[in-house]
């Protein structure tokens, strides 16, 4: 192959594996660019909320219905090396701040659109690449300058924006009621420090059942197990609970190679099953001698151990998943033993109450007035399974705004306002640069400017005409002028109460500008002939490299 080998006297020198394919320059950027606008395209009609969901088909057959940036993007088998860079734009914008994951690669691929406008002006990327730098630190710049301070004494802005992030999901309908729970869950597992909130998501349990409707979701003061007491004999009702957490199994261990035991006598066998037996009581004896009546083990428990268990009037629940048990440790005040010897009475946790309730065709076991009032399960309720799942994420990503907000104090409001507000800046600030960066910070607000226009053609509007008002309000000083996608014009978003966390805002610039910067300085790809290659430009075609996405390259609408 040409590009891999060199003429030395006449003689090619092969530098690369045979099969090992390379592109490079102009070919390189290409295809990168293509790719990452693909998978740019594929989210574009889930954004806001008029956006329209996905419906995701993996090769189990399994669905799932989101319109969660994020979720979209996992649920797509990508294998395009700059495609893949763009779904690590979404999960860096979902781990920092849980929001905005469509919008960053949006205007992630926006951002590589025009850049390859201004490459084939022979702009080189390097010039692209600083002014796209300079035009993020401004508009970070800008967001600080125009985001409110808000006071959390009162839950109002912590209310607004988990509103605003519901509306723009399938959870909709419920979004007031949903928002309600959510802020008072965040508020009780977060700390107060010396100068505002530290919160974690984490300790928020969200645990789902199908069955009812989503306005029955419901917050638990306590942890909700999806598990049921193991032994019908066993009391489904224990109040001033006393909780072994046990990370050993209550079985007789089964050798791990073969073993043969040879029995002469029907005597022996007897020996052998009491021998058992007694092992096995000894075990449970141990644990009521601690005081326990509540037993949660991360392993199995023999039919007999529950069968003693029962008598002495315990409850026990088995196989626990290790993140409950941990999240059981936290609100009891219990320890993880994993050495049945070990445990004593100190390790205990404590509830007020433990009890196995029906929830919809199921059993869970609910364990409540926990020693660290500090522990909060949100129960999800929704008709079926793909809607509980899809209203989990969607909780999911309330509770990560909520925190955010807790964790730094000011708002901006949407509906694209922010991000026409800071186009509206770096147009002026263009003028004070030089030559080519200029261009780079005009197209780089531009860019920018596609969520309004996403947001507009997703409502049916006519983006162009909105674009142009959205640019004179802007001009005119009107910072919260956005797309009302409900009366479909531009109106004041603070008005209509859709605000959103600044930290969400400023993740969303750092993540799309890091991403679009990584691929223009990509000039050179050399895979290996294990790997399949990337595609070419159109052109040469795209060969099978694109996997699962072959043939889609740059078509806008494919989904
Ligand atoms: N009532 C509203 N009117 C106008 N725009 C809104 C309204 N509610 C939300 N938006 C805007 O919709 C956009 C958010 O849409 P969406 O939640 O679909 O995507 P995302 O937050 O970028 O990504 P994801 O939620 O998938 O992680 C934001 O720009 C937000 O300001
Ligand atoms: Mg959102």
């Amino acid at each position: 192959m040409s590009t891999a080998s060199s003429q030395a006297g006449g003689i090619p020198i092969m530098v690369l594996r045979e099969g090992s394919n390379r592109s490079r320059g102009r070919d390189a950027q290409h295809g990168n660019i293509t790719a990452a606008k693909v998978v740019a395209e594929s989210v574009r009609s889930a954004l806001g909320p008029k956006g329209m969901d996905k419906m995701l088909v993996d090769s189990f057959g399994d669905v799932t219905i989101t319109s969660d940036g994020r979720t979209i993007l996992d649920e797509m088998d990508i294998q395009h090396p700059a495609a893949k860079m763009m779904v690590e734009v979404a999960k860096t914008q979902d781990k920092e701040a849980g929001d905005g994951t469509t919008s960053a690669v949006i205007i992630a691929g926006e951002l590589l659109n025009r850049a390859e406008g201004l490459i084939d002006k022979n702009v080189h990327p390097t010039i692209i690449i600083d002014g796209y730098r300079k035009a993020a630190d401004k508009a970070l710049e800008t967001l600080e300058k125009i985001a409110l301070p808000v006071d959390l004494k009162s839950q109002d802005y912590l209310k607004k924006t988990a509103i605003t992030t519901m509306g723009s999901k399938i959870v909709a309908e419920q979004k007031e009621y949903l928002a309600d729970i959510v802020v008072k869950a965040m508020l009780s597992v977060a700390e107060k420090t010396e100068n505002g909130f530290k919160a974690d998501v984490d300790d928020v349990k969200v645990e789902k059942k199908t069955g009812e409707s989503l306005s029955d979701t419901t917050l638990i003061n306590g942890i909700v197990l999806d598990k049921e007491v193991v032994h019908s004999g066993m009391p489904k009702r224990i109040e001033k609970a006393k909780i072994a957490l046990l990370d050993a199994s209550l079985e007789n261990e089964k050798p791990e190679i073969d073993a043969k035991i040879n029995i002469e006598s029907p005597d022996q066998i007897e020996a052998f099953l009491a021998q058992e037996e007694t092992m096995l009581r000894n075990m449970i004896d141990k644990i009521i001698a601690t005081g326990a009546n509540v037993v949660v083990c991360q392993k199995g428990i023999d039919d007999l151990a529950q069968h003693f268990m029962s008598r002495k009037g315990v409850m026990a629940i088995r196989r626990a998943k290790k993140s409950d048990m941990e999240k059981l440790a936290r609100a009891t005040g219990g320890k993880i033993i994993s050495n049945l010897e070990a445990l004593t009475k100190d390790d205990l946790g404590y509830a007020g109450l433990v009890e196995e309730r029906r929830t919809g065709d199921d059993k869970m076991t609910y364990i409540e007035g926990c020693k660290n009032p500090k522990s909060v399960t949100i129960l999800v309720r929704a008709g079926t399974q793909r809607m509980t799942a899809e209203a989990e994420r969607s909780i999911h990503d309330a509770l990560c705004v909520v925190r955010d907000l807790l964790e730094e104090p000011k708002v901006v409001a949407g509906g694209s306002a922010p991000e026409m507000e800071i186009a509206s800046v770096l147009r002026k600030y263009s003028q004070t640069l030089a030559g080519r960066e200029q261009l780079a910070v005009q197209i780089y607000a531009e860019s920018l400017e596609s969520i309004a226009t996403t947001l507009s053609e997703n409502a049916g509007l006519d983006a162009v005409d909105i674009l142009s008002q959205l640019r004179v309000a802007h001009e005119k000083g009107q910072t919260w002028a956005g797309v009302d996608v409900v009366a479909g014009k531009v109106a004041d978003m603070a008005k209509l109460s859709v605000f959103e966390p600044l930290a969400v805002k400023k993740q969303i610039i750092k993540s799309a500008t890091e991403a679009a910067t990584l691929i223009l300085k990509i000039d050179d790809i050399i895979s290996s002939a294990k790997m399949k290659s990337p595609p070419m430009p159109p052109g040469g075609g795209m060969p099978g490299g694109m996997g699962g996405m072959g043939g889609m390259g740059g078509m806008p609408g494919m989904m």
